[in-house]
This record gives C-alpha cells, sequence and structure tokens, in this order.
C-alpha cells in the first residue's frame, strides 16, 4: 500500500487533503478490535494493567502536550535544547531525504531539524507517524504552513502493527524521541527497535530519545505536577475506555499514582481505586472488581544510562554512533546505524 495524494488512486484509508499532505490511516480498521482485546486481558491480568498507546485520543494528546510545558517536566525543553545543538551537524551528516517521526505528537521538535533541513537546502520529505489522527493532522498542517518546501506524508497508525507501511527512501533520519521507549518493557523495546532495524537501509539512521536515571527527587516532580495535568492525563485513559467500549468508569473514584521504582530503574504511573467498587464494560461483557486501594498500572516510563541504551541498540541490531547529552546529563539523543 503507497502513500496516494489523489483521492481517485487512492487505496482504502488514503485521505487527500491538499498537493503537499498525504495521510495513510491503517488505524482505521482495527482500532476498536485491538482496543477491546488489550483492556480485556490487561484488566484481567493481576496485577491489573493497561497499555500507554490508549492515552492518546485527541484530548490525551492535547494533555500530553500540556504536560510538556509543565515546569516540573524537565524533558521536552532539555530534548528540544539538545536537538537544536546538534541537527545542524547531524543533517549535515546524513543529508537526509526523508525525517521519519514515530510517536510524532504535536511535532514540537521536529522544528529543530527541519530548520537544519531548510538550512542544508535541500529537499526532504517529513512522515509523521502516530496513533492520534487528530494530532497528527494538526501537527502537519502547521508545518506545512510555517515550511513552504516542505511535504508532509503522514501515517495514522500503530507502531507496533504497521511500520511496515514507512515509505521507502535513499537516506532516511527516524526520529524516535520524548523518552517514548523507555514506556516498554526491556524485551518489548528490543522486539521493537529490532523491527525498526528490519526496516532499515544501510544509510538510513535513528535519533533515538532516552531519559536518563538522575536525582530521584526531579524524576518523581516530573510525573506528579502540581497543576495535576500528569493526574488528568492518566485517568483519561479510563474515559477512552468509557467512550469506545460503553466503559462506566467514574473517574472521581480513581487516584493518580506515580512514583520511582529504583530496581527496575522506572517511573510506574498506576490509578489507584478509593473505594471497593465494580466496574462494568458493557462491549467487553466484563464486570471488574477493584478493592479500596488496589491500583493498575497505565505506564512505565524507564530511565537509561549510555551503557543500557548501547545495549539495547545492540541486541536490536543497531550500532551507536554518537551520544549526545546535555551539561546537566538529565537526557540523552543517540544516534545509531543498522549494524
Ligand atoms: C510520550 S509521547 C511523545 C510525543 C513526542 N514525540 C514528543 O517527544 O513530545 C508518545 C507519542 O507516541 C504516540 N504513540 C504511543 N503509542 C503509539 C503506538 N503504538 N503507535 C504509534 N504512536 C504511538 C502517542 O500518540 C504520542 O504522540
Amino acid at each position: 500500500m503507497g502513500l496516494s495524494n489523489s483521492l481517485e488512486n487512492a487505496p482504502a484509508g488514503t485521505r487527500a487533503l491538499s498537493s503537499r499532505l498525504s495521510v495513510l490511516c491503517p488505524l482505521d480498521h482495527d482500532f476498536l478490535a485491538t482496543l477491546a482485546r488489550d483492556v480485556m486481558a490487561g484488566l484481567g491480568d493481576q496485577p491489573k494493567k493497561l497499555p500507554p498507546k490508549y492515552f492518546y485520543d485527541d484530548l490525551g494528546s492535547q494533555l500530553f502536550d500540556r504536560i510538556c510545558d509543565t515546569p516540573e517536566y524537565y524533558q521536552t525543553r532539555t530534548e528540544q535544547a539538545l536537538l537544536e545543538r546538534i541537527a545542524g551537524g547531524l543533517v549535515e551528516e546524513i543529508a537526509p531525504t526523508d525525517v521519519i517521526e514515530l510517536g510524532s505528537g504535536a511535532a514540537r521538535k521536529t522544528r529543530a531539524v527541519l530548520d537544519a533541513v531548510h538550512r542544508s537546502g535541500r529537499p526532504c520529505r517529513y512522515v509523521p507517524f502516530d496513533v492520534s489522527e487528530g494530532m497528527l493532522r494538526r501537527s502537519a498542517r502547521q508545518l506545512l504552513d510555517e515550511y513552504e518546501w516542505l511535504t508532509v506524508s503522514g501515517i495514522v497508525g500503530d507502531y507496533d502493527r504497521h511500520l511496515s507501511l514507512l515509505p521507502p527512501g535513499n537516506r532516511r533520519l527516524l526520529l524516535f524521541l520524548g523518552g517514548t521507549i523507555g514506556n516498554s518493557e526491556p524485551e518489548e523495546a528490543v522486539r521493537f527497535l529490532s523491527r525498526v532495524r528490519a526496516n532499515m537501509g544501510p544509510c538510513d539512521r535513528l535519533l533515538l530519545g532516552t531519559d536518563l536515571v538522575k536525582d530521584h527527587a526531579v524524576l518523581n516532580a516530573a510525573y506528579n505536577d502540581r497543576a495535576g495535568v500528569t493526574a488528568s492525563f492518566n485517568k483519561n485513559v479510563l474515559s477512552v475506555i468509557n467512550g469506545e467500549l460503553d466503559g462506566h468508569f467514574d473517574l472521581a473514584r480513581f487516584e493518580h499514582v506515580a512514583f520511582f521504582e529504583p530496581e527496575c530503574s522506572q517511573i510506574e504511573m498506576h490509578l489507584r481505586s478509593t473505594i471497593d467498587q465494580t466496574v462494568c464494560v458493557d462491549r467487553l461483557e466484563m464486570h471488574v472488581d477493584f478493592a479500596a486501594g488496589e491500583t493498575m498500572r497505565t505506564e512505565i516510563s524507564r530511565k537509561f544510562s549510555r551503557a543500557s541504551v548501547a545495549s539495547m541498540l545492540a541486541a536490536s541490531g543497531l550500532e551507536l554512533c554518537h551520544w549526545f547529552v546535555p551539561d546537566n546529563d538529565y537526557f540523552a539523543l543517540s544516534l545509531s546505524k543498522p549494524v
């Protein structure tokens, strides 16, 4: 299936928007079935857990974007400043024909790379890839307004299932930013990166953003912002289940919990039931019992070191070429290539 700008020739799921924008939507077909399967498995498990990708409906994506602006969430501004510092050198070294961004979200930091591409004067296509269609379309339109030379070929998909839809190119720079790789368990992350690696040609490069281990108080504060935006984001997964699967979660009966767990070097985000309760999810014909104080895990966010990033990349068939960190060592960007 190829990306297309033409409505007449468009494969199912492709919608033409303008001559510089095309969006492929493989997610349309099976989103609900996958959500139902994952929720049934996660709520039936002991302890209960839910996959983090279901935070990101349109509201969840906007809440994540607001988290990025909270004073406690150092990750976005640290990675942004680092990218601005290194983007010129990267673009000179790679001369990308395509910038592909997995989990592109609001594509805030992408501008640092696109500015460097603009300065290089070479043509380049941008390929955002995200589960959140509204956010992808909004950010694509903004980028097209800002960069009149740019073409955008978006993919509204699940990068666990639809990576094969990435368009081919000569020298593709793949971005996976925001520390999102940390949301996967170690083996899952290696399986994912191995699939990314299998998709890469010899001249393609992967720029991976990873959050680093640091003072626990800084980590804990980042996931417990005083304005409560992270708490709203966390509870949004319950609204998604209510909306899509006719669930009856009362958000007021769950509270946000997030803490650093040093043994696994990860932040864990949970929702804790404040009372004994049974919640029905009609479309799954499920009745889920929660004891007062019981938590279900909604996200992990693993924190890395240079050694743990290098070994994760090596296990995935990738070789670390450059390691970039800011002065405070809070966050790292690593450039890798297929072995
Ligand atoms: C932590 S946010 C990072 C957003 C942005 N890259 C940044 O650095 O600020 C994770 C992003 O990945 C997207 N995402 C999560 N799981 C996904 C999946 N399985 N497939 C595609 N996109 C996914 C979310 O919609 C969200 O935009």
